[in-house]
């Protein structure tokens, strides 16, 4: 049977999303009773990192510790990946050593091509068009805080980047309206394909009412050189507290992380009531060891 892969959010249905989700909480409420879950003993995680990470890494690292097992680093700089081995050759070989592959890197293409030759479970880390992993730990923050997201409307401010698109595919998902604020020459270049989605290009307008903001970085890895004329161009799409003035009395605010204070969010907001951003960044853990339960030992 082929493995089942985790390239976008697409790739679960709205009901095994769900059983994703409440999972990911069980496996929170386990670890801070500190009781032992290890049903990967014995499994490996293969983790091809072609650019940089904190909690991609260490929610990954340590949460197949955590259930039991191990994972392998890998980068460009110590892999034949590096010196020009085939993403293919490469996937075939990993396959046969461990139960599942992480892979962060550049074109989405490549951990398309990377899942396509291997026979265990692939997950997408992050790619210049989706982060899948990351919608889970944030979609488990709403539900602890807020219940079900179905019929509720999210801002995302600022560029049309691979969290973004995320996003986009939570909305179809999970029934809930998104409108993005962002300039016009920034909307994700697919948008007409997702019916829940709306570009505002008036960022009040854009948060007016909505029951959660979120943000990230202007200049995504790989774009530094584009840093000036981003900054420029996003300058009017900062959440501060004049943004979040215009949302729900009770929104909440996310952030992926890493942050850049005074750029895309302002501290007051990061580091305000409204901000739940250290809980998302903690549940990256969770949310991540539900998915690699589910797709390494099949259960959810
Ligand atoms: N949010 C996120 O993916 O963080 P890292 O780049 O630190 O993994
Ligand atoms: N959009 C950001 C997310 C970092 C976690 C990037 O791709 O750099």
């Amino acid at each position: 049977m082929a493995a089942r892969h985790f390239l976008t959010l697409a790739d679960l249905d709205s009901t095994e999303l769900e059983a994703l989700l409440r999972r990911a909480a069980e496996l929170r409420a386990l670890h801070h009773a500190g009781s032992l879950h290890e049903p990967l003993r014995g499994r490996v995680l293969g983790m091809i990192f072609e650019k940089s990470s904190t909690r991609t890494r260490v929610a990954f690292e340590a949460g197949m510790a955590q259930l039991g097992g191990s994972a392998i680093f890998l980068s460009p700089r110590d892999s034949q990946l590096g010196r020009g081995e085939p993403i293919e050759d490469t996937a075939r070989v990993l396959c046969s050593m461990v139960d599942a592959v992480m892979i962060r890197t550049f074109a989405h293409e490549n951990v398309e091509r990377f899942a396509s030759a291997c026979r265990v479970p692939v997950i997408n880390g992050l790619t210049d068009d989706h982060h899948p992993c990351q919608l889970l730990a944030d979609l488990q923050t709403w539900q602890a805080h807020r219940g079900a997201i179905t019929g509720r409307t999210v801002a995302w401010m600022g560029d049309g980047n691979n969290m973004c698109r995320s996003w986009m595919q939570a909305a179809e998902r999970m029934g809930f309206q998104l409108h993005i604020g962002c300039p016009a020459d920034y909307i994700p270049a697919d948008l007409d394909a997702y019916p829940a989605t709306r570009h505002i290009i008036d960022p009040e307008e854009a948060v007016k009412g909505v029951d959660l903001v979120v943000t990230d970085v202007w200049a995504s890895m790989g774009m530094e050189e584009e840093q000036a004329t981003r900054l420029a161009a996003f300058r009017p799409y900062q959440v501060n507290e004049a943004i979040m003035a215009e949302a729900a009395d009770d929104a909440l605010f996310m952030h992926c992380l890493p942050a850049h204070r005074g750029e895309e969010v302002s501290a007051a907001v990061i580091d305000g009531p409204q901000s739940v951003v250290w809980e998302e960044a903690e549940n990256r853990l969770h949310a991540q060891k539900a998915l690699l339960e589910w797709l390494i030992a099949g259960t959810a």
